[in-house]
């Protein structure tokens, strides 16, 4: 099987991602579980977030079913399938983002470096600055673009004067590929950046205060090509320091990024696997209908 690289179109020219999920969630009923299973490797030789039969509910809706994955250190690993597949819900759950969601209940076991991140000594405000996130529409704070990442280390503690504050904010901003574009104008609000400058920023305010783990939930949907290539290319630097779970409905941007691919199809975790063995010879019928445009 060829791969192409172009921009939000799988192989059938159809739009991935587009599969209407209220009725294939009807569907997942009369499922035989047998042919659920997850296949390929799903441990890492060298994991930083292990997580073992996670189960996640919205009241009585089933999100996310017995997922076993672990997350290897400096890897990319992308996340794809089909709309309402829970691919959202299963990255909130690695930084406990899914508390702030009412009625939403998570159980299992989700390890990081050893720590149950469920755990009752967990600190769910430090678990978030260790494991942090950008989402899909930038979102600075309503405050400078200097503020925007010196609030994180600031309220963390991370420094301990203004040299270092700013010495902190020049290296993330660098990090994130965005110095160069805005060194003279740290003063002006982060929110009149353009739209791939401001994902930058975010990403440089995400990694500010040291996360080991950045997650990124379909980061690069809100930009033009131009503005996605330079994230891209930022997340292959980022890997170097740090541990990226990506969210892609483009499967392109999967192959182009990551190490790692898991694919997800109605709360189950199908096939997990590395990116190129993913791609070009699935092991699950499942997965290879939806990588050929063929999903249903
Ligand atoms: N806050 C919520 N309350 C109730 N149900 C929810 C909530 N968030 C998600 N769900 C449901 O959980 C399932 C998984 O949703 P999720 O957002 O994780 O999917 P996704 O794979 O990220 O989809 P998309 O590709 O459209 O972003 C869906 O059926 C969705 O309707
Ligand atoms: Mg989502």
């Amino acid at each position: 099987m060829t791969f192409q690289i172009d921009s939000g179109i799988d192989l059938a020219g159809q739009e991935v991602g587009a599969v209407n999920s209220a009725d294939t969630v009807a569907k997942s009923d009369k499922v035989n579980r047998d042919d659920r299973k997850t296949v390929g490797e799903i441990n890492h030789p060298d994991p930083r977030m292990t997580c073992r039969d996670v189960n996640v509910w919205y009241g009585d809706k089933h999100a996310i079913i017995d997922v076993n994955l672990d997350i290897g250190k400096n890897e990319v690993i992308a996340m794809i399938g089909p709309s309402g597949c829970g691919k959202s819900t299963f990255l909130r759950c690695l930084n406990r983002m899914n508390d702030t969601i009412d009625g939403c209940r998570v159980t299992g076991e989700m390890m990081m470096d050893g720590n149950n991140i469920y755990g009752k000594g967990m600190d769910v405000v430090l678990l978030r600055a260790q494991v942090g996130m950008v989402f899909q529409k930038p979102n600075p704070f309503p405050k400078s673009i200097f503020e925007n990442v010196a609030y994180g280390p600031r309220i963390h503690g991370l420094a301990a004067n203004k040299t270092d504050i700013e010495e902190i904010v020049v290296t993330s901003l660098q990090r994130a590929g965005l110095w160069d574009e805005v060194k003279d104008y740290l003063e002006e609000p982060g929110t009149g950046l353009s739209g791939g400058q401001q994902q930058r920023l975010c990403i440089a305010r995400a990694i500010a205060v040291n996360p080991e783990v950045v997650l990124m939930d379909e980061p690069c949907s809100a930009l033009d090509p131009i503005a996605t290539a330079k994230i891209e290319e930022l997340i292959d630097e980022l890997r170097e320091h740090y541990t990226i779970a990506i969210v892609t409905h483009s499967m392109q941007q999967a192959a182009r990024v990551s190490q790692r691919t898991a694919y997800f199809h109605l709360g189950d975790l199908i096939e997990v696997g590395s990116t190129d063995q993913v791609f070009t010879n699935p092991k699950h019928q499942l997965t290879e209908d939806y990588i050929t445009g063929r999903f249903g």
